[in-house]
Protein backbone atom coordinates (compact mmCIF):
# COMPACT_ATOMS: atom_id res chain seq x y z
CA UNK A 1 0.00 0.00 0.00
CA UNK A 2 1.46 3.73 -0.61
CA UNK A 3 1.68 5.85 2.41
CA UNK A 4 -0.27 8.39 2.73
CA UNK A 5 1.44 11.12 4.28
CA UNK A 6 3.43 12.76 1.68
CA UNK A 7 1.20 15.10 0.84
CA UNK A 8 0.71 18.66 1.59
CA UNK A 9 -2.95 19.52 2.53
CA UNK A 10 -4.60 22.65 3.07
CA UNK A 11 -8.29 21.59 3.97
CA UNK A 12 -11.35 24.63 3.89
CA UNK A 13 -12.37 25.87 6.51
CA UNK A 14 -14.08 24.39 9.27
CA UNK A 15 -17.36 24.88 11.53
CA UNK A 16 -20.18 26.85 10.41
CA UNK A 17 -19.12 30.47 10.87
CA UNK A 18 -19.10 33.38 8.31
CA UNK A 19 -15.93 32.52 6.80
CA UNK A 20 -16.53 28.37 6.69
CA UNK A 21 -16.69 26.81 3.66
CA UNK A 22 -19.85 25.37 4.91
CA UNK A 23 -21.62 28.73 4.44
CA UNK A 24 -19.41 29.89 1.49
CA UNK A 25 -19.50 27.04 -1.20
CA UNK A 26 -22.66 28.20 -3.05
CA UNK A 27 -20.86 28.09 -6.42
CA UNK A 28 -20.21 24.57 -5.75
CA UNK A 29 -23.26 23.42 -4.23
CA UNK A 30 -24.13 25.01 -8.01
CA UNK A 31 -22.10 22.57 -9.85
CA UNK A 32 -23.41 19.79 -7.68
CA UNK A 33 -26.86 20.56 -9.34
CA UNK A 34 -26.05 21.16 -12.33
CA UNK A 35 -24.35 17.43 -12.53
CA UNK A 36 -26.86 15.95 -10.64
CA UNK A 37 -29.08 15.07 -14.71
CA UNK A 38 -25.60 13.38 -15.87
CA UNK A 39 -24.52 11.54 -12.77
CA UNK A 40 -28.50 9.88 -12.73
CA UNK A 41 -27.93 9.10 -16.67
CA UNK A 42 -24.50 7.78 -15.95
CA UNK A 43 -25.76 5.69 -13.52
CA UNK A 44 -28.87 4.33 -15.80
CA UNK A 45 -27.22 3.76 -18.39
CA UNK A 46 -23.76 2.39 -17.42
CA UNK A 47 -24.26 1.01 -14.45
CA UNK A 48 -24.08 -3.18 -15.06
CA UNK A 49 -25.70 -4.47 -11.57
CA UNK A 50 -25.10 -7.84 -13.18
CA UNK A 51 -21.24 -7.16 -13.19
CA UNK A 52 -21.37 -5.63 -9.99
CA UNK A 53 -22.61 -8.55 -8.18
CA UNK A 54 -26.21 -7.42 -7.40
CA UNK A 55 -28.71 -9.50 -9.51
CA UNK A 56 -29.83 -11.66 -6.89
CA UNK A 57 -27.58 -10.97 -4.20
CA UNK A 58 -27.90 -8.58 -1.07
CA UNK A 59 -24.83 -6.38 -0.29
CA UNK A 60 -23.99 -3.38 0.99
CA UNK A 61 -23.66 -1.00 -1.95
CA UNK A 62 -20.37 0.87 -1.20
CA UNK A 63 -19.72 5.18 -2.22
CA UNK A 64 -17.18 7.13 -1.68
CA UNK A 65 -16.97 11.09 -2.30
CA UNK A 66 -13.55 12.17 -2.26
CA UNK A 67 -12.73 15.78 -1.63
CA UNK A 68 -15.57 15.99 0.61
CA UNK A 69 -15.27 19.30 2.95
CA UNK A 70 -17.43 20.23 5.11
CA UNK A 71 -20.98 21.53 4.33
CA UNK A 72 -24.37 20.55 2.37
CA UNK A 73 -22.72 19.62 -1.10
CA UNK A 74 -21.15 16.53 0.06
CA UNK A 75 -24.74 15.46 1.31
CA UNK A 76 -26.45 16.81 -1.58
CA UNK A 77 -24.01 14.98 -4.66
CA UNK A 78 -24.57 11.32 -1.99
CA UNK A 79 -28.39 11.91 -1.88
CA UNK A 80 -28.58 12.29 -5.93
CA UNK A 81 -25.91 9.28 -6.42
CA UNK A 82 -28.23 7.10 -3.44
CA UNK A 83 -31.65 8.11 -5.82
CA UNK A 84 -30.20 7.28 -9.62
CA UNK A 85 -29.21 4.13 -7.69
CA UNK A 86 -32.26 3.06 -6.02
CA UNK A 87 -34.16 3.96 -9.75
CA UNK A 88 -31.84 1.97 -11.36
CA UNK A 89 -32.33 -0.75 -9.13
CA UNK A 90 -36.32 -0.45 -9.69
CA UNK A 91 -36.07 -0.67 -12.85
CA UNK A 92 -33.19 -4.26 -13.46
CA UNK A 93 -33.84 -5.96 -10.48
CA UNK A 94 -36.51 -7.78 -7.94
CA UNK A 95 -34.38 -6.87 -5.05
CA UNK A 96 -36.27 -3.57 -4.56
CA UNK A 97 -39.70 -5.39 -3.73
CA UNK A 98 -37.74 -6.68 -0.31
CA UNK A 99 -38.44 -3.70 1.73
CA UNK A 100 -34.80 -2.04 2.72
CA UNK A 101 -33.15 -4.98 0.66
CA UNK A 102 -30.81 -2.53 -0.57
CA UNK A 103 -28.24 -1.14 2.04
CA UNK A 104 -26.05 2.07 1.27
CA UNK A 105 -22.88 2.63 3.25
CA UNK A 106 -21.23 6.00 2.08
CA UNK A 107 -17.38 6.91 2.60
CA UNK A 108 -16.83 11.01 3.18
CA UNK A 109 -13.36 11.26 2.60
CA UNK A 110 -10.64 14.36 3.01
CA UNK A 111 -7.64 14.98 4.78
CA UNK A 112 -7.78 14.22 8.72
CA UNK A 113 -7.16 18.28 8.93
CA UNK A 114 -10.61 18.42 7.68
CA UNK A 115 -13.21 18.96 9.90
CA UNK A 116 -15.42 15.52 10.16
CA UNK A 117 -17.14 16.85 13.25
CA UNK A 118 -18.65 19.51 12.01
CA UNK A 119 -19.64 17.30 8.64
CA UNK A 120 -21.19 14.30 11.21
CA UNK A 121 -23.20 16.51 12.89
CA UNK A 122 -24.71 17.85 10.09
CA UNK A 123 -25.44 14.29 8.51
CA UNK A 124 -29.17 13.41 7.83
CA UNK A 125 -30.66 12.15 10.43
CA UNK A 126 -33.26 10.32 8.19
CA UNK A 127 -30.53 9.39 5.87
CA UNK A 128 -30.96 6.35 3.71
CA UNK A 129 -26.96 5.12 4.40
CA UNK A 130 -24.31 4.43 6.80
CA UNK A 131 -21.78 6.89 6.41
CA UNK A 132 -17.91 6.94 7.78
CA UNK A 133 -14.89 9.18 7.41
CA UNK A 134 -12.13 7.96 5.78
CA UNK A 135 -9.15 10.54 6.28
CA UNK A 136 -6.26 10.76 3.88
CA UNK A 137 -5.37 11.88 0.62
CA UNK A 138 -6.95 10.47 -2.15
CA UNK A 139 -3.60 10.65 -4.22
CA UNK A 140 -3.12 7.40 -2.50
CA UNK A 141 -5.05 4.28 -1.35
CA UNK A 142 -7.72 5.00 0.98
CA UNK A 143 -9.60 1.26 0.44
CA UNK A 144 -9.50 -2.51 0.54
CA UNK A 145 -9.28 -3.86 -3.02
CA UNK A 146 -12.50 -4.32 -4.99
CA UNK A 147 -13.98 -3.02 -2.40
CA UNK A 148 -16.11 0.57 -3.52
CA UNK A 149 -18.87 0.21 -6.39
CA UNK A 150 -19.19 4.10 -7.42
CA UNK A 151 -16.56 6.70 -6.56
CA UNK A 152 -17.54 10.73 -7.10
CA UNK A 153 -15.26 13.36 -6.37
CA UNK A 154 -16.22 17.05 -7.43
CA UNK A 155 -14.06 20.23 -7.00
CA UNK A 156 -11.07 18.60 -5.38
CA UNK A 157 -8.51 17.13 -8.11
CA UNK A 158 -7.22 20.23 -9.10
CA UNK A 159 -5.09 20.29 -5.90
CA UNK A 160 -1.54 18.82 -5.95
CA UNK A 161 0.10 16.77 -3.43
CA UNK A 162 2.63 19.44 -3.33
CA UNK A 163 3.99 22.13 -5.29
CA UNK A 164 6.79 21.11 -7.51
CA UNK A 165 10.14 21.70 -5.73
CA UNK A 166 12.03 23.31 -8.74
CA UNK A 167 9.36 26.50 -9.03
CA UNK A 168 10.82 27.56 -5.63
CA UNK A 169 14.61 26.82 -5.87
CA UNK A 170 16.45 30.40 -6.87
CA UNK A 171 18.93 27.99 -8.73
CA UNK A 172 16.60 26.29 -11.02
CA UNK A 173 15.71 26.72 -14.77
CA UNK A 174 12.12 26.22 -13.19
CA UNK A 175 12.15 29.33 -10.76
CA UNK A 176 8.80 30.48 -10.62
CA UNK A 177 9.83 34.26 -9.25
CA UNK A 178 6.89 37.07 -9.65
CA UNK A 179 4.34 34.43 -9.98
CA UNK A 180 2.11 32.06 -8.37
CA UNK A 181 0.97 29.87 -10.58
CA UNK A 182 1.77 27.82 -13.78
CA UNK A 183 3.27 31.24 -15.56
CA UNK A 184 3.17 29.95 -19.59
CA UNK A 185 5.99 32.58 -20.05
CA UNK A 186 8.26 30.39 -18.59
CA UNK A 187 8.20 26.47 -20.32
CA UNK A 188 10.59 25.01 -17.54
CA UNK A 189 7.72 26.27 -14.91
CA UNK A 190 4.65 24.63 -17.07
CA UNK A 191 6.59 21.51 -17.24
CA UNK A 192 7.31 21.31 -13.62
CA UNK A 193 3.53 21.88 -12.63
CA UNK A 194 2.33 19.94 -15.48
CA UNK A 195 4.42 17.11 -14.54
CA UNK A 196 3.47 17.06 -10.70
CA UNK A 197 -0.23 16.95 -12.06
CA UNK A 198 0.27 13.73 -14.36
CA UNK A 199 2.11 11.97 -11.38
CA UNK A 200 -0.61 13.01 -9.04
CA UNK A 201 -3.62 11.80 -11.42
CA UNK A 202 -1.88 8.69 -11.76
CA UNK A 203 -1.36 7.91 -8.67
CA UNK A 204 -5.42 8.82 -8.25
CA UNK A 205 -6.19 6.71 -10.95
CA UNK A 206 -3.92 3.70 -10.23
CA UNK A 207 -5.26 3.57 -6.34
CA UNK A 208 -8.80 3.84 -7.55
CA UNK A 209 -8.51 0.98 -10.05
CA UNK A 210 -7.32 -1.13 -6.78
CA UNK A 211 -10.24 -0.14 -4.71
CA UNK A 212 -13.02 -0.17 -7.58
CA UNK A 213 -14.89 -3.48 -8.31
CA UNK A 214 -14.31 -4.50 -11.83
CA UNK A 215 -17.54 -2.66 -13.70
CA UNK A 216 -17.52 0.06 -10.86
CA UNK A 217 -18.33 4.00 -11.95
CA UNK A 218 -16.52 7.09 -10.92
CA UNK A 219 -17.24 10.52 -11.87
CA UNK A 220 -15.09 12.84 -11.82
CA UNK A 221 -16.20 16.97 -11.46
CA UNK A 222 -13.13 19.36 -12.59
CA UNK A 223 -13.22 22.76 -11.58
CA UNK A 224 -12.46 25.39 -14.45
CA UNK A 225 -10.67 23.34 -16.79
CA UNK A 226 -8.33 25.44 -19.25
CA UNK A 227 -10.64 25.46 -22.53
CA UNK A 228 -8.16 24.10 -25.16
CA UNK A 229 -6.37 26.31 -27.06
CA UNK A 230 -6.42 29.29 -24.86
CA UNK A 231 -3.79 30.32 -23.31
CA UNK A 232 -4.00 30.19 -19.30
CA UNK A 233 -3.49 33.71 -18.77
CA UNK A 234 -7.05 34.26 -20.69
CA UNK A 235 -8.82 31.85 -18.98
CA UNK A 236 -10.26 32.20 -15.65
CA UNK A 237 -8.00 31.01 -13.18
CA UNK A 238 -5.31 32.43 -15.16
CA UNK A 239 -7.24 35.61 -14.52
CA UNK A 240 -8.45 35.04 -11.02
CA UNK A 241 -4.71 33.77 -10.12
CA UNK A 242 -3.17 37.34 -11.32
CA UNK A 243 -5.45 39.18 -9.41
CA UNK A 244 -4.35 37.13 -5.90
CA UNK A 245 -0.75 36.90 -7.14
CA UNK A 246 -0.98 41.24 -8.07
CA UNK A 247 -2.39 41.31 -4.29
CA UNK A 248 0.58 39.73 -2.65
CA UNK A 249 3.11 41.50 -4.76
CA UNK A 250 1.06 45.07 -3.54
CA UNK A 251 1.03 44.05 0.01
CA UNK A 252 4.89 43.64 -0.36
CA UNK A 253 5.69 47.12 -1.85
CA UNK A 254 4.02 48.55 0.93
CA UNK A 255 6.12 46.61 3.39
CA UNK A 256 2.87 44.47 4.79
CA UNK A 257 4.82 40.55 4.13
CA UNK A 258 8.05 40.19 2.84
CA UNK A 259 8.75 40.39 -0.48
CA UNK A 260 11.00 36.92 -0.49
CA UNK A 261 7.71 35.37 1.22
CA UNK A 262 6.13 36.40 -1.64
CA UNK A 263 8.73 34.73 -4.36
CA UNK A 264 8.52 32.07 -2.50
CA UNK A 265 4.71 31.16 -2.39
CA UNK A 266 3.13 29.20 -5.41
CA UNK A 267 -0.73 28.02 -5.46
CA UNK A 268 -0.58 23.75 -4.49
CA UNK A 269 -3.00 23.95 -7.68
CA UNK A 270 -3.20 22.85 -11.58
CA UNK A 271 -6.52 22.95 -13.52
CA UNK A 272 -5.68 21.61 -17.12
CA UNK A 273 -7.16 21.38 -20.04
CA UNK A 274 -9.90 18.80 -21.40
CA UNK A 275 -7.01 17.36 -23.80
CA UNK A 276 -4.72 16.70 -20.97
CA UNK A 277 -7.22 14.84 -18.71
CA UNK A 278 -8.61 12.99 -21.77
CA UNK A 279 -4.29 12.06 -22.42
CA UNK A 280 -3.54 11.05 -18.75
CA UNK A 281 -6.64 8.36 -18.82
CA UNK A 282 -6.37 6.96 -21.23
CA UNK A 283 -2.43 6.85 -21.07
CA UNK A 284 -3.52 4.95 -17.12
CA UNK A 285 -5.47 2.54 -19.24
CA UNK A 286 -7.53 1.34 -16.14
CA UNK A 287 -11.02 2.63 -17.24
CA UNK A 288 -13.20 3.54 -20.10
CA UNK A 289 -13.91 7.23 -20.77
CA UNK A 290 -17.63 6.82 -21.03
CA UNK A 291 -18.81 10.32 -20.75
CA UNK A 292 -16.84 13.68 -20.97
CA UNK A 293 -18.28 16.83 -21.10
CA UNK A 294 -18.70 20.32 -19.77
CA UNK A 295 -21.10 21.18 -17.38
CA UNK A 296 -23.93 23.61 -17.73
CA UNK A 297 -23.08 26.87 -15.55
CA UNK A 298 -24.74 27.50 -11.98
CA UNK A 299 -27.65 29.23 -12.64
CA UNK A 300 -27.33 31.46 -9.41
CA UNK A 301 -25.17 34.37 -9.80
CA UNK A 302 -22.78 35.54 -7.01
CA UNK A 303 -21.87 38.91 -5.63
CA UNK A 304 -18.05 39.91 -5.14
CA UNK A 305 -18.33 40.08 -1.44
CA UNK A 306 -19.47 36.36 -1.37
CA UNK A 307 -16.68 35.57 -4.16
CA UNK A 308 -14.14 36.63 -2.15
CA UNK A 309 -15.63 34.98 0.95
CA UNK A 310 -15.90 31.77 -1.35
CA UNK A 311 -12.09 31.97 -1.90
CA UNK A 312 -11.08 32.88 1.32
CA UNK A 313 -12.72 29.88 2.90
CA UNK A 314 -10.82 27.44 0.50
CA UNK A 315 -7.34 29.28 0.83
CA UNK A 316 -7.29 30.72 4.02
CA UNK A 317 -5.26 27.28 5.58
CA UNK A 318 -3.02 28.10 3.07
CA UNK A 319 -2.40 31.60 3.25
CA UNK A 320 -1.68 31.16 6.60
CA UNK A 321 0.49 28.43 6.82
CA UNK A 322 2.90 30.62 4.25
CA UNK A 323 2.44 33.84 5.22
CA UNK A 324 1.15 33.92 8.70
CA UNK A 325 -2.08 33.79 11.27
CA UNK A 326 -1.11 37.86 11.98
CA UNK A 327 -1.68 38.74 7.69
CA UNK A 328 -4.26 36.62 7.25
CA UNK A 329 -7.36 39.38 7.49
CA UNK A 330 -4.92 42.29 5.94
CA UNK A 331 -4.14 39.88 3.09
CA UNK A 332 -8.15 39.04 2.49
CA UNK A 333 -9.37 42.49 3.36
CA UNK A 334 -6.99 44.15 0.48
CA UNK A 335 -7.95 40.66 -1.55
CA UNK A 336 -11.52 41.77 -1.16
CA UNK A 337 -11.11 45.20 -2.50
CA UNK A 338 -8.99 44.34 -5.21
CA UNK A 339 -11.88 41.82 -6.30
CA UNK A 340 -14.83 44.52 -5.94
CA UNK A 341 -12.33 46.74 -8.35
CA UNK A 342 -12.12 44.01 -11.11
CA UNK A 343 -15.52 42.04 -10.44
CA UNK A 344 -16.81 42.73 -14.20
CA UNK A 345 -13.91 41.18 -15.31
CA UNK A 346 -13.70 38.33 -12.83
CA UNK A 347 -17.69 37.61 -13.66
CA UNK A 348 -17.28 37.72 -17.11
CA UNK A 349 -14.61 34.59 -16.55
CA UNK A 350 -16.93 33.10 -14.11
CA UNK A 351 -19.73 33.11 -16.62
CA UNK A 352 -17.76 31.28 -19.53
CA UNK A 353 -16.02 28.80 -16.65
CA UNK A 354 -15.74 25.14 -18.11
CA UNK A 355 -16.43 22.59 -15.33
CA UNK A 356 -15.66 19.93 -16.67
CA UNK A 357 -17.67 16.29 -16.19
CA UNK A 358 -15.60 13.11 -16.62
CA UNK A 359 -17.55 9.50 -15.94
CA UNK A 360 -15.04 6.55 -15.93
CA UNK A 361 -15.89 3.00 -16.09
CA UNK A 362 -13.62 0.57 -14.61
CA UNK A 363 -12.58 -2.38 -16.68
CA UNK A 364 -14.42 -5.51 -15.69
C1 LIG B 1 -13.19 22.94 -2.97
S1 LIG B 1 -13.36 21.62 -1.85
C2 LIG B 1 -14.66 20.69 -2.61
C3 LIG B 1 -15.58 20.11 -1.58
C4 LIG B 1 -16.82 19.42 -2.10
N1 LIG B 1 -16.46 18.26 -2.90
C5 LIG B 1 -17.67 20.37 -2.92
O1 LIG B 1 -17.89 20.10 -4.11
O2 LIG B 1 -18.12 21.38 -2.36
C6 LIG B 1 -11.93 20.58 -2.22
C7 LIG B 1 -11.70 19.54 -1.13
O3 LIG B 1 -10.74 18.60 -1.61
C8 LIG B 1 -9.90 18.25 -0.53
N2 LIG B 1 -8.66 17.68 -1.03
C9 LIG B 1 -7.71 18.28 -1.77
N3 LIG B 1 -6.70 17.43 -2.01
C10 LIG B 1 -7.05 16.25 -1.41
C11 LIG B 1 -6.42 15.00 -1.31
N4 LIG B 1 -5.22 14.78 -1.86
N5 LIG B 1 -7.04 14.02 -0.63
C12 LIG B 1 -8.25 14.23 -0.06
N6 LIG B 1 -8.91 15.41 -0.12
C13 LIG B 1 -8.30 16.41 -0.80
C14 LIG B 1 -9.69 19.56 0.21
O4 LIG B 1 -9.22 19.35 1.53
C15 LIG B 1 -11.10 20.14 0.14
O5 LIG B 1 -11.87 19.79 1.25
Amino acid sequence: MQSNNLTEAYPMVGGNDAYSYAQNSTYQRGVVDAAKELISEAIADKLDLKILGFDDTLKPFKIADLGCSVGPNTLLAVQNIIEAIELKFQRTTNLHQKPSALEFQVFLNDHSDNDFNTLFKSLPHARKYFAAGVPGSFHSRLFPRSSIHFVHTSYALHWLSKVPKEIVDPCSPAWNKGSIQCSESNIEVVRAYSTQYKNDMESFLNARAEELVPGGLMVLILAAVVPDGIPLSNSYVGVFNNILGSCFNDLAKMGVISEEKVDSFNLPTYNATPKELEAIIRTNGNFTIEKMEKLSQPRRRITANEYASGIRAGIDGLIKKHFGDEFVDEIFNYFTTKVEENYSIIEEKIRNVSNLFISLKRFA
